[in-house]
């Protein structure tokens, strides 16, 4: 059928001492996007990567930059993530109080917005600013980590979104062969994953694993 399904490796599950080389081969490989997983510490127990990585990033790659602001009060550094060459900046309700304030930020500064759910928090809390948003990242897992499992409860959310949002709708965690059927039947169309891509031997084939499986399921 009819939806693209972009694939969204994350660099958080890459080997850092050689990124540079591990983004040209997702890139290669058949990536749509790369998903940047930034974590301060606060909002998440673990801290990752900043603006100067995505600006590394953005020097060896024309893929989208799909940042996820996984940080407390993040209209602190919004500039400094879109100055440094995001694409699309999603950042987590549940870590501001003013989330016009930072859709109107990012949007200043020329870039899609994302706005991302964590799995407690109820998807009706952003009913009213959908019609702002670009896309929606629904965590399918708790925020911090790499190489978690899939909750499964989360397929009912996406659900729920789809039946109301037109853009976007991204799944981020425990994503691999068969859970991305689940959530691309649900109507999710951007799959982020992590250890499913660089957990493998061969990227490509990952990738194209990932990206055939959830075809079938619009069959
Ligand atoms: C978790 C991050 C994810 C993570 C996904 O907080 O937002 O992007 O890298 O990793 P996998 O695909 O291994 O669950
Ligand atoms: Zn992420």
């Amino acid at each position: 059928m009819g939806t693209n399904i972009i694939v969204a490796p994350s660099i958080l599950s890459a080997d850092f001492n050689v990124l540079g080389e591990e983004v040209k081969a997702i890139a290669s490989g058949g990536a749509d996007w790369v998903h940047v997983d930034v974590m301060d510490g606060v909002f998440v127990p673990n801290i990752t990567m900043g603006p100067l990585v995505v600006r590394s990033i953005r020097a060896i790659t024309d893929l989208v930059l799909d940042v996820h602001l996984m940080i407390d009060n993040p209209i602190r550094h919004i500039d400094q993530f879109a100055d440094a060459g995001s694409d699309i900046i999603t950042f987590h309700v549940e870590a501001c109080k003013t989330p016009l304030e930072i859709i109107k930020k990012i949007r200043s500064k020329g870039k899609k917005v994302g706005v991302s759910i964590k799995p407690d928090t109820d998807v009706k809390i952003i009913y009213d600013i959908l019609d702002k948003v670009d896309m929606v990242l629904v965590m399918t897992v708790e925020p911090g980590f790499g190489g978690q499992s899939f909750m499964g409860d989360m397929v009912a959310k996406i659900r729920n979104l789809k039946e109301r949002f037109n853009g976007d709708i991204e799944v981020d965690g425990g994503i691999n062969k068969t859970t991305a059927k689940e959530v691309v039947s649900a109507g999710a169309n951007v799959l982020v994953a992590g250890t499913a891509v660089f957990g493998q031997e061969d990227y490509a084939e990952a990738i194209r694993g990932i990206r055939e499986a959830s075809g079938l399921s619009s069959l």
